[in-house]
């Protein structure tokens, strides 16, 4: 057992059982110490084979409306016909976005970890970066959309094939949080039960 106490294991349970998404996202951002936290929250995320494929990389003040150019220039190539409309909303995204961390994974080719284990281990790192933000009192979202599939973008943040990016992490303060129904335990919960033993002879002898 670690050093925790009882009471905060509890509260630190009781808060990560509320966390939500927040896309009204408004400064401050987290401090460079807390972001710190928040990364090597996504460092304790499970990785089999030791690959440590987690790659983080912040996009933060000035640097938010060039990333924000490198979006609207993704998207006319991909469609040179994007309406005005939605080139000016990753724009504005980018530059009022507090903080964002694009989180990837450097992917080991032809390794005996399949990719998707190289993949489903930086899903873990965002989840676990977006606990800490909750935990830190922040509000953040995890986005992906056309613009993380691009490979301009990947390219641009570093990522080259096979490397990756899995998603945008949207990070500051929570401008207003609603409350949020979560889904029915029941319908996504269920006790596995093992064949009966007519059911295992068949089985064995199909
Ligand atoms: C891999 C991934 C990509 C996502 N991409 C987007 C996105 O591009 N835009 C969006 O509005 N929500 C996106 N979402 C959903 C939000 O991050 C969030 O989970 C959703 O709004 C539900 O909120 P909740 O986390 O409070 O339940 C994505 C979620 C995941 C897991």
């Amino acid at each position: 057992m670690n050093d925790v106490s009882e009471q905060d294991r509890h509260g630190a349970l009781q808060s990560l059982l509320e966390r939500r998404s927040v896309g009204t996202l408004e400064a401050p951002a987290p401090t460079d110490p807390e972001i710190d936290t928040i990364v090597d929250a996504g460092l304790r995320a499970p990785d089999h084979g030791r690959l440590r494929p987690w790659r983080f990389v912040l996009i933060r003040g000035e640097a938010r409306s060039a990333f924000g150019a490198c979006l609207v220039a993704a998207a006319r190539k991909r469609d040179a016909s994007s309406p005005q409309s939605l080139l000016d909303r990753y724009q504005a995204w980018a530059m009022r976005t507090p903080l964002l961390i694009a989180v990837g994974t450097k992917i080991s080719a032809r390794h005996f970890i399949p990719e998707v284990e190289q993949l489903l281990s930086a899903g873990a790192a965002a989840m676990n970066m977006l606990n800490a933000v909750h935990l830190l009192g922040y509000g953040g979202m995890w986005v992906t959309g056309p613009n993380s599939y691009d490979l301009d973008v990947n390219a641009a943040l570093g990522f080259h094939a096979p490397d990756r990016l899995v998603g945008l992490l949207a990070i500051g303060t929570a401008r207003a949080i609603t409350k949020v129904e979560r889904p029915d335990r029941a319908a996504h919960l269920s006790e596995w039960t093992p064949p009966i033993d007519a059911d295992l002879q068949a089985l064995r002898s199909a």
